[in-house]
């Protein structure tokens, strides 16, 4: 049932291709022009009277809700705010008729997120949701679901599941864009062209995996780390992070780059790992500066950027290299070495990595 692979986490990893393409599939027209999402049933004008957009999940769909925002925002300019969903709940959140409410779920079962669901549709919210369970709960009380096709997800850790995710949320952006025109033809194109690339990106970095393995025995002997990154980057390196945590038991946190002089810069001492993630071009320089606060401080740095980026190579100890795409994709490569990286740090601590402790695949307890 592991298909030859020592664990269902590092299946369910290299399916991650697989995943992409299903659940782009029959969402692309053939001449890789438009976007077909006709199980989202929203008319042109109930799109058009969308005022704001919540995204509401937990743990890793909520890491890929911060993608979503970015997604977006970036492509409609609507605003839109993430939340995790306990705390949505019960903060009264200001929902009209005119609020979109995406909510995210691997299982569809998750118990906060069904409870966010409802409270949106009583505040007469539109719902969509994103869940990779056909008949599952979140996906029969939602007015709209768009399905993951990531197929069963056995390993507590949530991989394909997250990167379905953000595939689904490039497809509703572009769908949503397609429809108010705030894209042109040729954007969406682009987008599209560069989409139907990542499934055979991710084949291409998972063939570096043995770096990882390397760079992962290395951490596995530390205690803390962080994660650092700015825009999308930053979106993953939480993901990274809360992976890390969750079955290596490393200790680690996730900072938007530029808060790191805000108090968190006192943690850094000699020797301590920090990995940076900068795919996002726009704000490379700055990451770079981020990066030499650190390193003046002793950190030992580990980046993962675009293949022949000269400048953050010379600016780190190690690099990883992931494939070149849109700045607005690359969460769905960078996360890979991420979710690598934690599978062998935890088998370097010899955990139970499919199962860790103290946790459950499906929280349907509040
Ligand atoms: O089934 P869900 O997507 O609603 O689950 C949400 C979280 O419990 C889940 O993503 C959790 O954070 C994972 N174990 C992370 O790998």
């Amino acid at each position: 049932e592991k298909a030859g692979f020592d664990h269902f986490m590092l299946k369910e990893i290299y399916e991650q291709p697989k995943a992409y393409r299903d659940t782009m599939g029959s969402r692309i027209d053939e001449a890789g022009q438009r976007i077909v999402l006709s199980e989202v049933k929203l008319t042109p004008q109930q799109i058009w009277d969308i005022h704001n957009i919540h995204i509401v999940a937990c743990g890793t769909a909520y890491h890929a809700g911060l993608v979503g925002k970015s997604v977006i925002e970036q492509l409609v300019r609507i605003p839109v705010e993430t939340d995790v969903a306990s705390e949505y709940r019960y903060r009264s959140p200001i929902i009209t008729a005119h609020t979109l409410v995406i909510v995210v779920s691997q299982s569809g079962e998750t118990a906060d997120t069904l409870a966010a669901l409802r409270e949106a549709k009583r505040n007469g919210a539109r719902v969509i949701a994103i869940t990779n369970v056909v008949g599952s709960s979140v996906s029969r009380e939602a007015d709209d679901v768009i399905t993951t096709w990531a197929g069963p997800e056995i390993a507590v850790a949530s991989t394909k599941a997250y990167t379905s995710q953000l595939i689904a949320f490039y497809l509703l952006g572009l769908h949503l864009a397609q429809t108010l025109g705030t894209q042109d033809a040729a954007a969406i194109q682009e987008t599209i062209a560069a989409l139907q690339k990542l499934p055979e990106q991710v084949e291409q970095l998972l063939g570096h995996a043995e770096e990882i393995k390397q760079y992962a025995e290395q951490i596995a002997t530390h205690d803390d780390l962080f994660f650092i990154g700015r825009g999308a980057d930053y979106a993953v390196a939480q993901e990274g992070s809360l992976k890390l945590k969750e079955i290596s038991y490393i200790h680690s946190e996730a900072y938007a780059a530029g808060e790191l002089k805000h108090g968190t810069l006192a943690l850094i001492e000699e020797g301590i790992p920090v990995i940076a993630l900068a795919t996002q071009e726009q704000l490379l320089e700055k990451t770079v500066s981020n990066i030499k606060e650190v390193k003046a401080r002793g950190a030992q740095v580990f980046a993962i950027a675009f293949e022949g980026n000269h400048e953050i190579a010379k600016s780190v100890d190690l690099v990883f290299e992931i494939p070149r795409t849109l700045p607005l994709l690359a969460p769905a490569l960078s996360v890979v070495p991420l979710q690598l990286l934690a599978y062998y740090a935890s088998l370097a601590r010899g955990n139970d990595v499919d199962k860790p402790r103290n946790l459950a695949k499906s929280v349907t307890v509040e």
